[in-house]
């Protein structure tokens, strides 16, 4: 068994890590030794969880509200997996089976939720609605996907995932393909990528490039990055490709989301084009971009992706909620 005060991540007597009580509505609130910490932590989840030991004391009696507006797998099961190996319950409500069916508004939803949880995990269509249901939340929100906005713990599982998977993020050629104006994984990373060496390429078909907010700010970063339309042109170079869905529930139209589809997809034969050591990642769902054949390729590592999520959403509630008890959240109405 392992004691809460032998995570010193944590900062035990330090009145909790830096994280404890914050609502995490960005990336850009990150700084890089949180993120240290963070990936510490994930990994060290990664190691006990791997050996079958016991860490469900350290968020014991505390409780995490899932709430999405929006349909989640990964986010959703991953958040609810690392609160219950944390020894935490989970709440469920979303807006079908809710009194959001009765006209409820968000934030009397979140003000409710506040009160019966210790921390609330949300999703919303809506671009900048996790931050206005921040306001009327007593305890830490965390955003799991607002909309084409953000979704910061993917961002933080995505990098982890490179971490383990190459060894270093410094240094590395990233590639995001896609649907690169409303994938809001590819907003959130290019943005925490900015804390990092990295050299950033986007390929993307030209109605859905990456959007200028996040380009500029790339360019704040002094990171350089450029635009492709070939992934051919890309991959010898690349050490992470990035793969992203085109986001169909985003289209106004069918017609416009065919003429969008089938341009970049991952198969066996493209694939002999890349080095041997890099990584495919993908936030999933895939629809048709990475062909079923790759998948037992070595480089294919978006399933392990999508299980480093699980063990990163640890150590993030873990940051968040503070086993310790020691901090003093700061929230106000
Ligand atoms: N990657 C991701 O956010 O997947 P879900 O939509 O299934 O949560």
């Amino acid at each position: 068994r392992i004691r809460t005060d032998s995570f010193t991540h944590l900062e035990p007597g330090h009145h909790g890590h830096s994280l404890t009580g914050k609502h995490v509505l960005s990336v850009d609130m990150f700084t890089k030794d949180q993120l240290n910490d963070i990936f510490n932590l994930a990994q060290t989840f990664r190691v006990y969880v791997g050996k079958e030991r016991s860490v469900d004391h350290i968020l014991r009696g505390k409780v995490m509200a899932s709430v999405f507006y929006e349909v989640s797998t990964r986010t959703s099961c991953s958040f609810a997996a690392a609160m219950q190996r944390l020894g935490g319950g989970v709440i469920y409500m979303d807006e079908t089976s809710s009194s959001v069916k009765k006209g409820e508004t968000l934030e009397d939803s979140i003000a409710v939720m506040a009160g019966y949880a210790d921390v609330v995990v949300l999703r919303h269509p809506t671009p900048g609605s996790v931050l206005r249901a921040s306001h009327h939340c007593r305890k830490p929100l965390i955003n799991a996907g607002d909309g084409i906005g953000e979704h910061p713990s993917q961002a933080l599982l995505d990098i982890f995932t490179i971490r383990e998977e190459i060894g270093t993020v410094n240094g590395l050629t990233i590639t995001l393909v896609g649907d690169l104006k409303n994938g809001r994984t590819v907003h959130s990373l290019a943005r925490l990528l900015t804390l990092y060496n990295v050299h950033l390429r986007y390929v993307s078909p030209a109605s859905l490039k990456m959007p200028s907010h996040i380009v500029n700010f790339v360019t704040s970063k002094q990171i350089p990055q450029e635009e492709y339309n070939s992934l051919e042109e890309v991959l010898p170079d690349t050490d992470v490709l990035y793969m992203t869905r085109i986001q169909r529930e985003r289209f106004s139209s069918q017609e416009e989301y065919d003429k969008a589809c089938g341009h970049f997809i991952v198969t066996p034969q493209l694939m002999t084009r890349a080095k041997r050591k890099m990584v495919v990642l993908h936030p999933l769902p895939r629809v048709f971009e990475i062909s079923p054949e790759f998948d037992t390729d070595p480089r294919a590592a978006y399933f392990r992706q999508a299980e480093c999520g699980m063990y990163v959403r640890m150590a993030l509630l873990a940051m968040v909620l503070d086993p310790d008890g020691a901090s003093c959240p700061n929230f106000f109405l």
